[in-house]
Formats: structure tokens, C-alpha cells, sequence
């Protein structure tokens, strides 16, 4: 990485006119003596710079300002306040309908696209039949593009992004649009561009994306700046946010607004003292030591808010929780490690047939592991009203990076047949951390080994 700055924002602000009324947007046309409209500040304060070569991630809850600072570092959209540079040619995959001229042709707009962004007209040509293959949208790409569907919008102009050899390569969630298999091949398009020193900034409300592809990421929050810097602490902190309850997101983010402030403040003395090094001091690089494992600990923000509680029937379920082997309560969890989940339960009726049992499930409710602490016929033949039981389930975290939900259950019999005695769904909601040194895929980590061997005769493989 050069110490070029590539990108330079600051004292950014952003206003948009609201207009509380269609017809007054016309009136503030024509009359400059009044205002017709109220000012709402979509982004403050915003100071940062980016070096070459830098790939930086852009993270915050909708509506931070995210799509709105891309927009100004394109030049699509004038700051109200403070200054946006940019060095070199922008290739910028925005949010659907910027972009592209909705009228013409797929074709038109690759060739608009192409000289908009400084290129010479042969050579969008010679590179044509290569955007094309990339895209492969077909005979699509004579037919005007607002007959495209969102999937092709996107193929076409991620196509044309990355074929113009731009020298900073800006993508705004686009990429969430496309399937996963055109996904998986613009990420390793992304990468491509990214050895060959090109500068990336993108959006994603992907954290793992963020930490496994970025070198730094920024933190916006309603039009604020509150954090710059090892993907790793900055999309905690955004998850934090994200998981508060609104009570304690205030809070939250003040105490980030003044650290970012402070720590911006601490740079500015320390380059007056020392003129000459600021481009250095602008842009301090990631703490790369804080890449390495993080503890496990608890965020009390990580809360589920999809439990589901059944009604009780004689034995209650209590206290569920992670814990690590030394009996401190986690949430926020690494994998490879081991861990305990535990809960307690009480009987105030007495039961036959009792087991008790746990399971996993994803995000989207996929059940990723389970177990019971007997099969049928070894459950406990008869627990008293009284009793009381103390569960742990212990188990190695084979979880890939994300966000996952734990049930209990205690199972007995009623009569003849077997019931939840008590049933508590989702009631745990736990985090894998994400690792930027992680090289599989899917919910479960079972590839223990990976290696490849060259076949006798291989020439050129370095
Ligand atoms: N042209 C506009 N006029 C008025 N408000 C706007 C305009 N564009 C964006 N906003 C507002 O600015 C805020 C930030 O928007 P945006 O940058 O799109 O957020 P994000 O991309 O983080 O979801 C939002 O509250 C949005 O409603
Ligand atoms: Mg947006």
C-alpha cells in the first residue's frame, strides 16, 4: 500500500431541502426571498482519507449516509459543506437507477459509461466482447436497459466497472442484488483488482465480507461519523449498535462519537507538532493487532427478540446461557473453542419419562445441531415436585462466522404421552466472531485439512 492519498473528505456536511409540500418545491424556484423548505442534515463532520491501494469498507444502519458519501466522492452529488478529492478514475456501482440512461440500449450505455470514465471509444470496443461475456445478459444487451431486471442491471454495470481498469472501484450493496454464483465472481474480480493496487471502497451489510475483504472500515450512523478503523472493532461496534435496545443505543453512540472525535483531535496536535508528516498522520494505518482472536465476552445488546416461550406445564427453564469452560457467561463466541450451554430447571409437579435437550438453529431456522440428555427409554423414570436440575451441554463452536439461536426443552410424560414440559425457543442468540484468516464456507467448519499437490509435469507454477 502507497501513502498516496487517493480519496480525501473533509469537513463534509450534506443537507437536502425537504419540502413539506409538492408545489413548494416549484415556489422555491421562483422565490429566492423565502424559504420554502426545511433543511435535513443527512450527513456532519465527516473526515477521512484513503490511501492507494486501500480497500475500505462502509458500514451503518439504513439510512446512516452511506449511499449519500459514495454519491459525493463520485460527484454525483455537491457537498453543502467541506470538500471531497479524488484522484484518478472512478468506477462507481451505485444503487439501482444510478448509473445508467434507462432509454437506451444495454450497448448505448456501456459506450456512455465507458467515456464517461475517460476511455477512448475503440478501446470500450475492444473490450466489449469481454464486458459482454462477463455480464452475460444475452440479447438483452440491445434492448433498452429499463427492460432489464435488477440482476441484469447489476451484471451489466459491474462489467463495465471492472473493465475499465478504473483506479478506485466504488460498489454501494449492488452486490447483493445479483445470485450468488455472479456474487462469488465479482468478489474474486474485486480481489483481482485489489492486487493489482486498484482502490476499493463498498457498503456491505455483510460484517463478514467487511472483515475477511477490507483493510479498514468506517462506521456511519444517522449522518455521523462514529468510528474509523480495523474492520474488526468497527463492525462490532456496528453490531453493538445494531443490537441495542433503543435506551442504550443513545449512549452507545455518543461514547463512539466522542472516541472518533477525540482520536481525530489527537491526530490534528500531533501533526501541527510535526509538519510534514501528515499525510501520514491523516490516514493512520489499521491496527493490525487487533486482527488477531478476540476473547469471547458478553454483549448485552445481542439479545434474541424472536424468543417463544410455550406455557409451562409443571417444569420451568431457567437462566439459559453460554458460558466458556472457566464459567464466565459469553455471547460473542470464537470458533474452535470449546463452550458450555447451560440452563437450569424446576419441577413444581412431579413427572415421568423426563429428559432434557438443546438445539442450534441459523438465522433463518435452519436446525444446525441438537442433542438430548437420554433417549426414550433411558429418560428419568420419575422426578418429585421440588426438584430442581442443572443442565450443561458442552460442545466445540464448528460454527462458521454469524449470528445463531438456541431452544431448550425438557421433555416428560403426561399421562401416556410424551410433552414439552417447557419449551423455550430462540431463547439464546449468539455470535461467531468472524476471522479475516477463515477459508471455508457454509454454517458448519468440518474441512480439517486443505492442500494442493502439483501433478508431475506441471510447468510454470510458482
Ligand atoms: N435526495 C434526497 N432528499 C432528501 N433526503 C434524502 C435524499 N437522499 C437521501 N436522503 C436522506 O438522507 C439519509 C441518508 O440516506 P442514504 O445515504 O441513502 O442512507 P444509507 O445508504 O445509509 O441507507 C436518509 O434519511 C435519506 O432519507
Ligand atoms: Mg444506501
Amino acid at each position: 500500500m502507497s501513502s498516496e492519498v487517493v480519496v480525501e473528505v473533509s469537513g463534509l456536511r450534506k443537507t437536502f431541502p425537504i419540502y413539506d409540500k409538492p408545489h413548494h418545491r416549484l415556489f422555491q424556484m421562483f422565490s429566492r426571498a423565502r424559504r420554502w423548505h426545511r433543511e435535513f442534515e443527512a450527513l456532519r463532520d465527516i473526515d477521512f482519507s484513503i490511501r492507494r491501494g486501500e480497500t475500505v469498507g462502509i458500514v451503518g444502519r439504513n439510512g446512516s449516509g452511506k449511499s449519500t458519501l459514495l454519491q459525493l466522492i463520485c460527484g454525483t452529488l455537491t457537498p453543502s459543506c467541506g470538500k471531497v478529492s479524488v484522484t484518478g478514475r472512478v468506477a462507481a456501482l451505485l444503487e439501482l437507477g444510478a448509473g445508467f440512461n434507462m432509454e437506451f440500449t444495454g450497448r448505448e450505455n456501456v459506450l456512455l459509461n465507458g467515456t464517461v470514465l475517460g476511455l477512448e471509444r475503440r478501446e470500450i470496443e475492444r473490450k466489449m466482447p469481454e464486458i459482454l461475456a462477463f455480464a452475460g445478459i444475452g440479447d438483452f444487451i440491445d434492448r433498452p436497459v429499463k427492460t432489464y431486471s435488477s440482476g441484469m442491471y447489476v451484471r451489466l454495470a459491474f462489467a463495465v466497472a471492472i473493465h475499465v481498469e478504473p483506479d478506485l472501484l466504488i460498489v454501494d450493496e449492488a452486490l447483493s442484488v445479483g445470485d450468488e454464483a455472479f456474487q462469488r465472481k465479482c468478489f474474486a474480480r474485486i480481489e483481482a483488482l485489489r492486487q493489482r493496487g486498484c482502490t476499493i471502497l463498498f457498503v456491505s451489510h455483510a460484517a463478514a465480507t467487511v472483515i475477511e475483504l477490507c483493510d479498514r472500515a468506517i462506521l456511519l450512523d444517522a449522518g455521523d461519523m462514529l468510528a474509523d478503523g480495523a474492520p474488526k472493532a468497527v463492525v462490532s461496534s456496528y453490531q453493538r449498535l445494531l443490537y441495542a435496545s433503543e435506551e442504550r443505543a443513545g449512549p452507545l453512540r455518543e461514547q463512539l462519537l466522542r472516541d472518533r472525535l477525540h482520536s481525530r483531535d489527537e491526530g490534528r496536535l500531533a501533526e501541527s507538532r510535526l509538519p510534514g508528516e501528515e499525510s501520514r498522520k491523516l490516514a493512520p494505518p489499521p491496527d493490525s493487532s487487533t486482527d488477531s482472536v478476540e476473547r469471547p465476552y458478553f454483549d448485552e445488546g445481542l439479545c434474541s427478540q424472536s424468543e417463544v416461550a410455550y406455557l409451562s406445564q409443571g417444569a420451568t427453564i431457567e437462566d439459559p446461557r453460554i458460558e466458556t469452560m472457566r464459567g464466565a457467561q459469553v455471547n460473542v463466541i470464537n470458533a474452535g473453542e470449546r463452550y458450555v450451554y447451560r440452563y437450569r430447571v424446576r419441577f413444581d409437579r412431579g413427572a415421568s419419562g423426563v429428559r432434557f435437550g438443546m438445539l442450534i438453529k441459523s438465522l433463518t431456522g435452519v436446525e444446525l445441531a441438537g442433542g438430548v440428555t437420554a433417549r426414550t427409554e433411558e429418560a428419568l423414570e420419575w422426578v418429585g415436585p421440588g426438584a430442581g436440575f442443572d443442565l450443561r451441554f458442552e460442545f466445540t463452536c464448528r460454527l462458521s462466522p454469524g449470528v445463531y439461536f438456541m431452544n431448550a426443552g425438557v421433555q416428560g410424560r403426561l399421562g401416556e404421552e410424551e410433552t414439552y414440559l417447557d419449551r423455550r425457543i430462540d431463547v439464546v442468540m449468539f455470535r461467531v466472531m468472524a476471522r479475516r484468516d477463515r477459508k471455508t464456507t457454509g454454517f458448519v467448519d468440518l474441512v480439517e485439512t486443505m492442500e494442493a499437490s502439483p501433478l508431475e509435469g506441471n510447468t510454470e507454477t510458482a
